[in-house]
């Protein structure tokens, strides 16, 4: 499995041959937009945590571009259905096994709401089951004691975890929550885009070293494979 970052939560995985493209956010993020061409994304698959504008803006265009299939809870399967787009309903604590492995829409605390106002169901996560490896994506989220359910039904060898504080959890938080899903790798995300959410990259790897974890910070493009 390689994971490849791409800013704020937008995240290619591969994995057994398929591309797979988690809240793609990349025009509207002044970090990215001038290193990333969305024309040419190549997916098989888009996973929307929810519906909020930093998470979706993108996918529309990269899903239509690519014939790609939406995977996200119904209401905003639904939203993109009626795009015109092949969709994947799911809802929490739902799994499928797709072709390129198993997908669990797991809890999250936040809300999910579309830039028109349109509901966007109950925000989520994903763990994502390769086979050999297997990932949690925590998505925009407080941190919440349903994080104590993942490792009892998977040994997650990565958590990508939100530590930008303000709009989700921050870094204190993320190491409890690394805690609760029994992994000490932690890909950080959702930092850095806004004001609001900027970090200290050495003082929070610090936290956590002080911890026995590890917290990976990728620049833009950068992947980790595992
Ligand atoms: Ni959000
Ligand atoms: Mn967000």
């Amino acid at each position: 499995m390689k994971i490849t970052f791409y800013g704020h939560n937008t995240l290619l995985i591969e994995v057994n041959g398929k591309n797979i493209l988690v809240d793609p956010f990349v025009t509207g993020n002044p970090l990215v937009k001038d290193k990333i061409n969305i024309e040419t994304i190549k997916v098989d698959y888009i996973l929307l945590t929810h519906a909020h504008q930093d998470h979706v803006l993108d996918a529309e265009v990269i899903a239509k571009n690519n014939n790609a299939t939406i995977v996200s809870n119904y209401e905003i399967a639904t939203y993109y259905q009626n795009l015109g787009i092949t969709v994947h309903p799911m809802n929490h604590g739902g799994k499928w096994t797709f072709d390129f492995g198993e997908v669990k829409y797991v809890n999250a605390i936040h809300t999910s709401s579309f830039a028109d106002g349109t509901y966007g169901g109950q925000p989520g996560g994903f763990v994502i089951d390769g086979g050999n490896k297997t990932i949690y994506i925590a998505g925009d989220t407080a941190l919440t004691m349903d994080m104590k359910l993942i490792p009892m039904a998977y040994n997650i060898d990565l958590a990508i975890l939100p530590i930008g504080d303000n709009f989700t959890m921050g870094i204190d938080d993320a190491i409890i929550a690394s805690d609760f899903v029994a992994c000490n790798e932690v890909l950080g995300v959702h930092y850095d885009t806004f004001g609001y959410i900027e970090i200290d990259h050495d003082r929070a790897k610090k936290k956590f070293s002080e911890k026995s974890k590890n917290l990976i910070l990728l620049e833009i493009t950068d992947s980790i494979e595992l």
